[in-house]
């Protein structure tokens, strides 16, 4: 792949077509850097007509891929993982600078994203099928075989949030490719730049012309034109939860597969260890300053451990360096001043009713101190709404009961963390969640990539994951032999 600096200003184009263009009209949307306000790049803002191109494309070009062998598509994705990896210093310094990711964490995401390209190759080439013998129903004869094989869909349309402009993306097109689909792509805007390096490292693999096609443009432009789009098959999403409720209900009978928010809550007993808690909270609640869907965003404490959680937070988030992202700061400056603005807006409303301030409430420009409140009582907007940003609420709570009974109230359904040293509590809790997973004694996160990660109420639909993606970017197709 030939590298791109990306000390200056990248004007990036899309590939359309099995072609890398620049718009009809020439409109350009400039992105400029979450840390400094620089302007670092800039992507076309397509139209509608082009938008109908991408797909008629992808729809023209799958015709031919879904007939390759297997082995063909694992080489491809296999090239495209190593151009990647050769490519991750660029790369992660682009995703570094468009979504003020910290430095190590944005070359970590683009090594995460070829082992997951990797893997669903792999894991793609165990799909297979099914043969089933007839039964004897209503004293028919038993004389009928289903041969039961998986298809592709058709076009996927893969929709991604900024937080994770690569891993969120290839985790969407590369079981999409692998399984036989063409793909239209729709990025983040803030996290186009580094989606576009991403594909010109496709293309440079070997990537059929039109197979993979980017719609560059505002979601609130071209959003409903691709997705009400005849041609698209299948829509994975990853973004908020009002984002995806309000396309599911345009898409019609389009399957989706979608990944939203959460309020994952950590619940504390009093017999945890709380060192452990308090290091595994305090990197679940602020990696990437809070900016993920999976963070631990409150915390459910028993009275009786309270005291002692809150002192080890705050030694541990006072700990925390508060920065830039070329210089591997933990807490980095949020996506933008309207996401800032509304987290010091909870924390100034839950300071107003009564919660303390433990540390941080301290803010310049886009970069929020990690701040940490206690006391925080049910009424307050940061108990219940997503923050995406560097604030945890400490919610004391009576009893397991009660921390159940809060932790369900939510209209999110991500993960849940539960620390206790005892066995039977730990399950007996998890058991009763109202969440896609729980974890037991660490942090809630997604990975390791091939488990299966879904959400339930507001957080999502369908199962994402190496194998479950696959799954649901394809179709059983049976063929019945009658005697
Ligand atoms: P977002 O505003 O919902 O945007 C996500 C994507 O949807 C972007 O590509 C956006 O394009 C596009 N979009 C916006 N409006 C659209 C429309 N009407 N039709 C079609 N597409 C549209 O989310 P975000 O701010 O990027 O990400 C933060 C949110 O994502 C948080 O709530 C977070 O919890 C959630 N998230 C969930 C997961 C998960 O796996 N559960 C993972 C990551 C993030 P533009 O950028 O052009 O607006
Ligand atoms: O933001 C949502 C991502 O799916 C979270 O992934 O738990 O690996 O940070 P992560």
């Amino acid at each position: 792949m030939t590298t791109t600096s990306v000390e200056t200003f990248s004007q990036k184009n899309v590939l359309l077509n099995g072609e890398w263009r620049e718009n009809e009209n020439g409109n350009r949307i400039t992105l400029a850097s979450p840390s400094n306000g620089k302007e670092i790049g800039s992507v076309p803002a397509l139209t509608e007509k082009e938008v109908n191109e991408a797909v008629e494309a992808a729809n023209t070009a799958q015709k031919e891929w879904a007939k390759t062998a297997l082995h063909e598509r694992k080489q491809l994705l296999f090239r495209w993982a190593d151009n990647l990896v050769e490519n991750k210093e660029v790369i992660g310094s682009m995703i570094m600078q468009e979504v003020a990711k910290k430095k190590s964490s944005a070359i970590d995401e683009v090594v995460r994203t070829a082992d997951f390209i990797r893997h669903t190759a792999e894991e793609g080439l165990r799909l297979t099928g099914d043969l089933l013998t007839g039964d004897s129903y209503n004293g028919g004869p038993a004389s009928k075989t289903a041969q039961v094989s998986r298809v592709p869909l058709g076009v996927v349309l893969a929709i991604s949030p900024f937080n994770y402009p690569l891993n969120l993306s290839a985790s969407k097109i590369a079981p999409a490719l692998m399984t036989g689909n063409g793909v239209v792509f729709k990025p983040a805007t803030q996290g186009s730049l580094s989606g576009i390096m991403m594909i010109e490292a496709l293309e440079q693999a070997g990537l059929p012309e039109g197979l993979v096609n980017i719609t560059t443009g505002r979601g609130s432009e071209i959003g409903d034109v691709l997705v009400t789009h005849k041609g698209i098959d299948q829509i994975s999403f990853t973004g908020g939860s009002e984002t995806g409720v309000s396309m599911s209900q345009k898409a019609g009978m389009v399957p989706l597969v979608l990944e939203l928010g959460g309020k994952d809550p950590a619940i504390v007993l009093e017999d945890a260890d709380l060192d452990k808690a308090a290091k595994e909270i305090t990197g679940g609640a602020f990696s990437y300053s809070g900016q993920r869907c999976t963070a631990i965003k409150r915390v459910l404490v028993k009275e009786e451990a309270a005291d002692e959680l809150v002192a080890k937070l705050k030694e541990k988030v006072e700990a925390l360096a508060v920065g830039q992202p070329e210089d591997d700061a933990d807490i980095t400056p949020l996506i933008n001043e309207k996401s800032a603005d509304n987290v010091e807006s909870m924390i100034e409303e839950a300071l107003d009713q009564g919660a303390e301030l433990i540390s941080g409430n301290e803010r310049q420009g886009n970069l929020l101190a990690p701040t940490l409140l206690d006391k925080v009582t049910t009424d307050s907007r940061v108990a219940w709404e997503e923050p995406f940003g560097p604030v945890l609420p400490i919610i004391r709570v009576k009893g397991e009961e009660e921390a159940i009974q809060i932790a369900n109230e939510s209209e999110y359904g991500l993960q849940a963390s539960v620390f206790t040293q005892d066995i039977n509590a730990a399950h007996r809790i998890a058991d009763q969640l109202e969440v896609g997973s729980v974890q037991l004694n660490g942090k809630t996160s997604r990975g390791p990539d091939h488990f299966p990660f879904l959400g339930v109420k507001n957080s999502g639909l369908g199962v994402q994951g190496v194998r479950y993606s696959l799954l649901s970017l394809s179709r059983e197709k049976v063929k019945v032999l009658n005697e």
